[in-house]
């Protein structure tokens, strides 16, 4: 992860709907991170670089077929430009074939200093402004947005949560789900005693050891439950192989070793 540096990490997004990065990136946790100077957000309307006459910015498909295509001179034009600013940046392109956005790759772009984002809309881009200006292109699921622009900002919201002091403290990030491989334990806060409902007894003994233990037990139980999946490569010991034993069994799980 980079050091705690003064210098923000820059993100500059391409886009034909700057509009719909307000407030986003305002508000909550990346607002104080942008005030605070760790964080620095550029959004760049890619129409203005359009040289059409009315400053198009998509056309018709070659070969036919529904929908538009973001053409490719305003998006090679404007990366061009963003260039400038940000000489040393990662270009990404925010599409549904690259690679699955994840906990180690968000780790992975936060130890960058710049990047520069590009949203596709429509049908996507001509495929000659993605051959010739970006290094990546990156998912965040099996699925179609209208446009990267979300992607965009899940994007820079999870490798922000890698960048030093924008999280309230260090560990936060690396506390969550995903982390370590497993998901997390279940969090409970005031009141102890809601319509009855208790909050778990151990959570409250002060006893450090005990609590890391309960929270290890419910982590495993609950990626055995929610991502049995995520147990193929999540690292274990020989001590979480027992205690997920021990879950299987009290569930009846037919993959127990004893069933
Ligand atoms: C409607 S989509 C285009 C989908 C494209 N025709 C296809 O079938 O692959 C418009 C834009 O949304 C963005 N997008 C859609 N799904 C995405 C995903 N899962 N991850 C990242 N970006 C996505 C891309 O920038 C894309 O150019």
């Amino acid at each position: 992860m980079r050091p705690f540096m003064s210098v923000p990490f820059r993100v500059n997004i391409l886009t034909i709907f700057p509009e719909m990065f307000d407030g986003f990136f305002s508000s909550s946790i990346l607002g104080r991170a942008r005030e605070q100077g760790l964080l620095e957000i550029r959004v760049t309307d890619i129409r203005p670089f359009s040289t059409c006459k009315h400053h198009n910015t998509d056309d018709y498909p070659f070969g036919g077929g529904a929908g538009m295509v973001m053409m490719a001179q305003p998006v090679i034009d404007a990366m061009t430009a963003a260039r400038k600013d940000f000489p040393s940046a990662r270009r990404i392109y925010l599409g549904p074939r690259g690679k699955k956005l994840t906990t180690s790759l968000a780790r992975e772009l936060a130890g960058e200093k710049e990047l520069i984002l590009l949203c596709g809309h429509y049908e996507g881009i001509d495929q000659r402004a993605l051959d010739t200006c970006v290094d990546d292109e990156i998912s965040v699921g099996d699925y179609i947005l209208t446009g990267g622009e979300p992607a965009a900002m899940v994007l820079v919201d999870c490798v922000s949560r890698f960048i030093p002091g924008v999280l309230g403290s260090a560990e936060s990030a690396e506390e969550e789900s995903f982390s370590d491989g497993l998901l997390e334990y279940p969090q409970y806060t005031r009141p102890r005693n809601l319509n009855g409902m208790e909050v778990p007894n151990i959570l409250l003994n002060g006893d450090h050891a005990k609590i890391r233990d309960w929270r290890r037990r419910e982590s495993l139980k609950a990626t055995l439950l929610f991502r049995p999946d995520l147990l193929e490569t999540a690292p274990l010991d020989q001590k979480d192989r027992q205690i997920l034993e021990s879950i299987r069994k009290e569930m009846n799980d037919p993959c127990s070793s004893e069933n």
